[in-house]
């Protein structure tokens, strides 16, 4: 269902998650003129709405006046705890005659159920819609326990799952790329591509959430959600319609396909220093990089291996995928000993957007016909991007589904990593600033390839 929101009301208003995110995009939505219905903040604090104002204004940083007014102008508060039932009969007296409620939750998951109890206390979930923040579980079995809380009061219609990498208008691109041209499908399979690689590379570590880091690593942090759902919108087929569930559906049947990690396809590792963050159990054996091969069970890619390596401590910052052509089945010209170089398809995600192809050429000369790599850009960006918390505000507020993750996606998501969640064995150590391992190199056929930031 996609309800139009009479007011949004805001769960954790003073957390951090609210902070870095949520309200400095309310506040570019308000600015825009996008926002305009009542915000409720919920939060366990001493400000007053007043008070309230103020912090919304530092979080939102160099403000405009009067587009901050608009925003100021809309913000109410109901302080209390989430466990405390009179702070749901408050907010109830506050949201009366609004119409429609989106209950955005930025709060950590172990209050998703109490909230949503707390709601249906006072009737909040009928004409209402709940949008929660990842983590979404822990492992397979915490999600589906969570979702089973969560549908005692909200059905999935009226259940939104965040995974800000929807909301990013590059990824969004990839389906722009491969469905609005006839380019890639013809070679977009098993027959022409040999290996696809996805890389995540953050040059930052996690001093600043050391606890909540240990508690999850990089499998739950970022390809649990963010990278599988990168890798649904790469490999599925063309929807059969444009409506949001077709699309869905899509991104689901290729999920069903992908067989469940092998620990023989994964290697771990772990930053030198990392056991000495704050908030780091002693002797933990939480992953901050990872690399691993995934395998599509289905007629488009049957025996393609789908690399992924994210990590934190990289050289770089970036967001990348590599798909790497097979060779012609005969190789015409000499290349005078040069390394092989395959055809390559990069989609550049971060920090720059556009698709990029590897490609042979001839070498200038009269006296051979060398082939020499050349890179031809294909896409740029056309202009300013929208940040991806924007859109997902704005779709949470307009209820349209398709820039979240829908449960059975996420359940499959979790099946598909499951049996390396928690290995027993210890990451291996890297240095800060290196790619990682050294046995992760062995994980795509041929080793990863350069991401396009790091060459000249
Ligand atoms: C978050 C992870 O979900 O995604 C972080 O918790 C990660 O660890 C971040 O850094 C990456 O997202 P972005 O949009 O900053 O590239």
């Amino acid at each position: 269902m996609s309800e139009q929101a009479g007011a949004l009301v805001l769960f954790g208003i003073t957390g951090d998650l609210a902070r870095k995110m949520v309200l400095p995009a309310l506040y570019r939505l308000a600015a825009d003129g996008r926002l305009d219905v009542p915000i409720i903040g919920v939060a366990k604090t001493d400000l007053d709405l007043d008070g309230l104002r103020e912090h919304v204004r530092a979080a939102c940083g160099g403000v405009h006046d009067a587009a901050f007014d608009k925003l100021a102008g809309n913000l109410r508060l109901v302080a209390g705890d989430y466990r405390d039932p009179a702070v749901f009969a408050r907010l109830r007296e506050e949201a009366e005659g609004k119409g429609f409620l989106v209950h955005y939750l930025a709060v950590p998951p172990s209050l998703f159920a109490a909230v949503a109890e707390g709601l249906a206390g006072e009737g909040l979930n009928r004409e209402a819609r709940l949008v929660v923040e990842k983590p979404f579980g822990h492992d397979l079995d915490s999600a589906r326990a969570l979702n089973a809380e969560l549908l005692k009061y909200f059905d999935e219609d009226h259940l939104r799952r965040v995974d800000h990498f929807l909301g990013k208008e590059p990824v969004e691109d990839l389906m722009v790329f491969r469905f609005a041209n006839m380019l890639l499908e013809p070679i977009w399979n098993r027959s022409y591509i040999r290996s696809v690689q996805i890389t995540l590379a953050e040059d930052f570590d996690v001093t600043e959430r050391g606890g909540f880091y240990d508690a999850n690593g990089t499998i739950r942090d970022v390809v649990q959600n963010h990278l599988l759902q990168l890798l649904a919108i790469l490999a599925m087929d063309a929807p059969p319609s444009k409506d949001a569930r077709a699309q869905l559906d899509e991104k689901w049947r290729v999920l069903r396909a992908v067989q469940p990690i092998s620990p023989a396809d994964v290697v771990r590792g772990q930053y030198d220093g990392y056991l000495d963050t704050e908030g780091v159990r002693p002797g933990s054996t939480t992953e901050t990089y990872v690399a691993m091969r995934a395998y599509i069970d289905n007629w488009r890619w049957a025996g393609v291996p789908w690399c992924i390596r994210s990590g934190k401590a990289m050289p770089t910052t970036d967001l990348e995928v590599v798909a790497e052509l097979r060779r012609p089945p005969v190789a015409m010209f000499d290349n005078g000993g040069a390394p092989d170089s395959p055809n390559l398809i990069r989609f550049r995600l971060q920090p720059d957007a556009g698709v990029t192809f590897d490609v042979l050429a001839k070498e200038p000369g009269r006296q051979h016909t060398r082939p020499v790599p050349v890179s031809v850009d294909f896409t740029k960006v056309l202009g300013p991007m929208e940040a991806a918390y924007e859109r997902i505000l704005a779709d949470a507020v307009s209820g349209d589904p398709r820039r979240f993750a829908r449960f059975d996606l996420v359940e499959e998501s979790w099946r598909i990593v499951q049996p390396v969640l928690d290995l027993p064995d210890s990451p291996l150590p890297y240095a800060k600033g290196t790619w990682g391992p050294q046995p992760a190199e062995d994980i795509p056929p041929g080793g990863w390839h350069e991401i396009s930031t790091t060459f000249d």
